[in-house]
């Protein structure tokens, strides 16, 4: 159960009680913890509302709430602050409850929604590079988020596979080697093995984009080729094939390091059979306009303090865009998955972009009322120069080249430590891995997701701070000391009542997890749990200073200590997973 809202419940019905709203009893940890561990700050909005003082109302609340059985002190302070502790017996009865749960005291969801998490946006012809991996691990964190609380979640990277860089693409393929047969109109059948790389084809693709821009010829060509693809000429598909599974291999293989998983693989071009007849329908209802040759649909509204453009559905050569593909895939998602929520995690650079195509979806009555489409965007991550990473000649970064990185660090680091010294090779480089990843996970999701942060190797790494190696390295202590305890012969018991503060401040402290995972979920912010698995780490760590459990002599203590060192473990090893972290047995 959510400690907080028990709280708020019992303060509501004092609020009620006096003839006043049940939500002025919403309670909160106290800002002085030296005075108190909640407070209820309503009664100045009572006394606003009614006109009374509001510190006479919050001594009338104060009053009743007194006689609670849950309530060890209520006080009025300053200008109408209720100030509440609770019982040890009742902090020890809720924290039994939430222990013994799965979903330690989380109140899962019993109205879940369809929720399409789509993230990471890999395309064709790209290697994943730094600027998608914000976009992963937010991504990621929010679809764990989400599928906890109980709601249906489907994870989508929307893979990049059918604008015009597929044409650029082709069109520099089919200069460099014109014999191949995906050009020649009588082939009919095509080889098997691809004709490029993903090394060749990101060569190709970043000369033939950068190229477009100044060789109007060359444009034209790659437009046309664009058209002929998505038309379906054989050829260019047969090529188009390789060329989306060259790059797909690799970009699996970094999601897989990463841990991250997906429900679907759809692409832009998975929705190509519903471009044509959409726009059509667009055209005939008149959402949609001609507008020099191409076909668009105004979407400035009254209101507007800038120009926004119109979106552009058919290009002039008749090429469909990317916002084309992304305006059919909210029609799909609506149809065939029946999203309720759908999380766009992407760069804050295309929030032009999902303004368009979100007006345009409305425009053209394609969301159907109470489903939300929402673009969760996020800054940059910066080099230590503070301008986005790059490679010291100035290149994009490779995403796998980052993992490297970080495992390596990760690496360093261990060996620094001291840590996993003896153990045997293969699990070396595997707590490595998981560590490294940890790093850039944690130090990524530490920030407020609208930040820019500095990926900072050091920092990232280190064992102490908040970072994610300090937080590993903190729940494989917790392990070691179950299963000293459990080598020891010593058993589990009953929670009892604290007596030492730092028993109880532990306590309390993971009674506030529902309360921070659901804050996270409502403000899509996993930093909110990153924090608080960072200060879950913390009161561990006094707790276990002060109380010794292995040794403490009272059985009843050390059984109900132990207990909480499991909570804890459980606390923050989901808390860990909802970051996408995984936690090695030991280090
Ligand atoms: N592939 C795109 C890119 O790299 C990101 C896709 C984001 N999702 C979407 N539905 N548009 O920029």
């Amino acid at each position: 159960m959510s400690l907080l809202s028990h709280l708020s419940s019992i303060a509501g019905e004092a609020f009620t009680e006096l003839g006043l709203p049940a939500e002025l009893g919403e309670t909160v940890p106290s800002q002085r913890p030296e005075l108190a561990q909640y407070q209820v700050n309503g009664a100045m909005a009572a006394g606003k509302a009614t006109n009374q003082a509001p510190r006479e109302i919050a001594q009338k609340v104060a009053d009743r709430l007194a006689g609670h059985p849950d309530i060890e002190n209520v006080e009025v302070a300053g200008p109408g602050f209720i100030n509440i502790t609770i019982t040890d017996a009742s902090i020890a009865r809720i924290a039994a409850e939430d222990a013994a749960d799965p979903y330690l005291g989380f109140p899962v969801t019993s109205d879940p929604e369809n929720v399409v998490v789509d993230y990471a946006g890999p395309n064709v012809a790209k290697a994943m590079h730094v600027g998608h991996l914000r976009a992963t691990i937010i991504g990621d964190s929010l679809a764990r988020l989400f599928s906890f609380a109980g709601h249906k979640v489907i994870r989508d990277p929307h893979f990049g596979d059918w604008g015009f860089q597929m044409g650029l693409l082709i069109a520099a393929i089919a200069e460099e080697q014109p014999e191949l047969a995906y050009f020649d109109p009588d082939a009919g059948t095509y080889p098997s093995e691809s004709p490029v790389t993903l090394d060749d084809l990101q060569r190709i693709y970043p000369e033939a984009s950068v190229r477009a821009r100044s060789d109007d010829d060359f444009a034209d060509i790659a437009r046309q080729a664009t058209v002929r693809l998505q038309q379906g000429d054989p050829g260019y598909l047969a090529l188009w094939r390789h060329m989306k599974s060259v790059s797909e291999e690799s970009q699996r293989q970094d999601f897989a390091t990463l841990g991250v998983n997906f429900d679907l693989w759809y692409g832009e071009s998975d929705v190509h059979d519903r471009l044509g007849p959409l726009v059509a329908t667009l055209r005939e209802s008149g959402v949609a306009e001609e507008s020099k040759g191409a076909i668009v649909i105004r979407i400035g509204e009254d209101g507007d303090n800038r120009d926004i453009p119109p979106l552009i559905l058919e290009s002039s050569s008749g090429g469909f865009l990317y916002s084309t593909t992304d305006l059919a895939t909210i029609q799909m998602r609506m149809e065939e998955l029946r999203a309720d929520l759908v999380l766009y995690v992407v760069d804050r650079r295309q929030a032009d972009h999902f303004l368009q195509i979100f007006r345009a979806a409305a425009k053209a009555g394609i969301i159907p009322d109470g489903t939300r489409l929402e673009h969760i965007w996020f800054g940059t991550m910066n080099g230590p120069d503070g301008k986005p990473f790059k490679t010291r000649e100035g290149g994009v970064v490779r995403l796998s080249d980052v993992i490297e990185m970080l495992t390596e660090a990760a690496r360093r680091r261990l060996d620094e430590a001291h840590l996993a010294e003896d153990y045997p090779e293969a699990e070396r480089s595997s707590i490595a891995s998981i560590v490294g990843v940890a790093a850039l996970k944690f130090g990524d999701l530490i920030n407020n997701r609208t930040s820019d942060y500095v990926l900072d190797l050091d920092r990232f790494t280190s064992f102490e701070g908040k970072t994610g190696p300090y937080l590993q390295y903190a729940a494989v202590r917790i392990k070691s000391i179950l299963r000293r305890a459990e080598s020891e012969g010593v058993e589990q018991g009953p929670l009892l009542a604290p007596t030492v503060d730092a028993e109880r401040e532990l306590m309390l402290e993971l009674l506030r997890l529902p309360d921070v995972v659901g804050r996270a979920i409502a403000l899509r912010a996993p930093n909110h749990v990153a924090e608080f698995a960072y200060d879950v780490a913390g009161r561990f760590n006094r707790f276990y200073d002060t109380c010794h459990i292995l040794s403490e002599p009272d059985l009843a203590r050390r059984g109900s200590w132990l207990t909480l060192a499991a909570w804890a473990l459980a606390a923050l090893e989901r808390l860990l997973d909802l970051l996408g972290i995984e936690v090695p047995d030991r280090m």
